[in-house]
């Protein structure tokens, strides 16, 4: 259990930041407003903002499986007991019927979940807390810039979802 309270938190919450970092770096106007909202952690307003539309673009869990013990009917289909069912954030956080300019970082929408119902994630507080501690900080002592523009590619190859070669430059 303790495995897998580290691996839920840790892992997740270091991809949510990295991805975010290059967000803000490749957005300078957003740093900039972002690193003058120093005030307390729960006032963090835009930053909680840039986090949720970093989950939403990038979210470190791709996919959410459930079992049916019973059977299901969805949308007109039914789920017969032993069957699964798979969820994806990274394919319906981004469909073009449910959100405009579905691949454009854009924290006014201010409107992504981390994970629904039961199993929803049970520290997802803590991890916004956590996420904001540590950007608001580096906000404050750093400025953010890409390398020549580079933007990394999503690696698919590990289990949560983390940006390929993550260079970024600082000062
Ligand atoms: C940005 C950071 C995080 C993300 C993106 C994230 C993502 C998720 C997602 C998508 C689920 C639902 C999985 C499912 O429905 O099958 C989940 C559940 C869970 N998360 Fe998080 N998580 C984060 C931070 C954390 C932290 C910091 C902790 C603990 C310190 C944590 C502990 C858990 C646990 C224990 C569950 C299982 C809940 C259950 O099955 O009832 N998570 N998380």
């Amino acid at each position: 259990m303790l495995i897998g309270l580290l691996l839920a938190g840790q892992h997740t919450s270091s991809t949510t930041s990295a991805w975010m970092g290059f967000f803000l770096a490749r957005d300078k106007t957003l740093q900039e407003k972002c690193s003058l909202e120093q005030k307390t952690l729960k006032d963090l307003n835009l930053l909680d903002c840039c986090i949720k539309d970093t989950l939403r673009l990038r979210p470190p869990i791709m996919t959410m499986m459930r079992m049916a013990k019973s059977p299901q009917t969805v949308a007109g289909y039914t789920i017969p007991p032993g069957h699964q069912v798979c969820v994806s954030p990274t394919v319906n956080q981004r469909l073009k019927d449910s959100w405009v300019e579905c691949l454009d970082f854009n924290p006014d929408l201010c409107l992504c979940a981390i994970g629904a119902g039961r199993h929803h994630c049970i520290e997802e507080n803590f991890a916004y807390v956590q996420i904001k501690t540590i950007w608001s900080t580096m906000l404050h002592l750093y400025e953010f810039d890409l390398i020549d523009g580079y933007f990394p590619t999503v690696n698919y190859v590990t289990m949560i979802h983390t940006p390929g070669n993550p260079v970024i430059h600082y000062k």
